[in-house]
């Protein structure tokens, strides 16, 4: 059995399908401060998945997680995202992303499970120093929620030293798009994402998208991000417990596609794919944000055997499909 903390959310929910579909049992581990309950019912429909509400920070919550299942491996989504939030209460990043991890790996220690995918950043790298990422850039970030995931992944490999527990950290750059049959998809109660909220503009209710900044040393003037989609996203995380299950030692991986888009090129790609005139205002920078993030994806390539196949088309096209479902839900 696999425990899946954060399967709730997003990129947890995604993976947990996934999981189902190769015939995983899974045990979602959730306390639903940004995941959400029909999420899980919907999961339910597609294998046995098990839910157990907890919050890591209440270890007796995650132990019993243990006691009650046999779980082989974990793959631990579990945390707050926020870049922003996490400037503003660093404290709130700290307790939940970093003593959450701790009381998680505790517990799998006390149950001898010794195998565990991390869902890490390219938020870990900070400033970039050079275009593409690869995994040898310093880490060195510039904001708490990056700081926290860099702490988790250092005390991962400690724990490897001295316990023998073997992490793989996913470090991903800007994941996009939902499931291709729309069961689910990003859904955020308050959105800050590129993608989703250029969508969100095309429906009545919708607000004009902001665009944060066009004087940035790009070709058009706006950020450079590369867009990994969810379910080649995914797909790592199975990969990746493969390789601990065949004796895998700890490692890391960036998740991106070598590919970088502007922000302008993304809001093309959404008129485009909607066949709608999406209103836009122009704003100020949006404070934190680098220039250009884009991830050498190669040792995922070579090490783990991935390939991811889908383009920033097909992200946003699946995206766009699930937010008119969401509209209506
Ligand atoms: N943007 C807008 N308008 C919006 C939202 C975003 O112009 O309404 C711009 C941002 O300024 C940025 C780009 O779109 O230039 C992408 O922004 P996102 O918020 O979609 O993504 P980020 O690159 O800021 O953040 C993502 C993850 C973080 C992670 C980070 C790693 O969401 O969790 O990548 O660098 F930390």
């Amino acid at each position: 059995m696999i425990l899946v903390t954060g399967g709730a959310g997003y990129i947890g929910s995604h993976c947990v399908i996934s999981l189902l579909e190769k015939k995983y049992d899974v045990v979602i581990f959730d306390n639903f401060s940004t995941g959400h309950k029909e999420t899980v019912e919907t999961l339910s429909n597609y294998g046995k998945v098990k839910l157990v509400e907890g919050d890591l920070n209440n270890y007796q919550d995650i132990k019993s997680v243990f006691e009650n299942n046999k779980i082989d491996a974990v793959i631990h989504f579990a945390a707050f995202s926020q870049v922003a939030e996490s400037v503003k209460n660093p404290q709130k990043y700290y307790l939940n992303n970093v003593c959450g991890t701790l009381n998680l790996l505790r517990a799998m220690l006390e149950f001898d499970v010794k195998k565990i995918v991390f869902s890490s950043t390219a938020a870990t790298y900070g400033e970039p120093e050079y275009i593409p990422i690869d995994e040898k850039h310093n880490q060195n970030p510039i904001n708490p929620y990056g700081q926290t995931k860099l702490f988790i992944e250092k005390i991962m490999d400690d724990y490897d030293k001295a316990y023998g527990l073997k992490s793989v950290r996913l470090r991903y750059f800007n994941v996009a798009g939902a499931d291709e049959q729309i069961r689910i998809g990003e859904w955020h109660d308050n959105e800050t994402h590129l993608i989703p909220n250029i969508l969100k503009s095309t429906f009545g209710s919708g607000k004009t998208f902001q665009m944060f900044g066009e004087d940035y040393p790009t070709k058009d003037g706006t950020c450079v991000r590369d867009y990994i989609n969810i379910e080649d996203l995914v797909n790592a995380h199975i990969l990746a417990l493969d390789y601990l299950n065949r004796g895998g030692e700890t490692n890391f991986f960036n998740l991106g596609t070598n590919e970088g888009s502007t922000v302008k090129e993304v809001f093309s790609v959404c008129e485009e794919i909607t066949g709608k005139n999406i209103p836009l205002e122009v704003k100020g920078r949006r404070e934190g944000d680098p220039a250009s993030l884009v991830a050498d994806n190669s040792k995922a390539k070579s090490v783990l055997g991935w390939n991811p196949e889908k383009t920033l088309e097909n992200s946003v096209d699946s995206a766009y499909k699930w937010e008119s479902k969401l509209q209506n839900m």
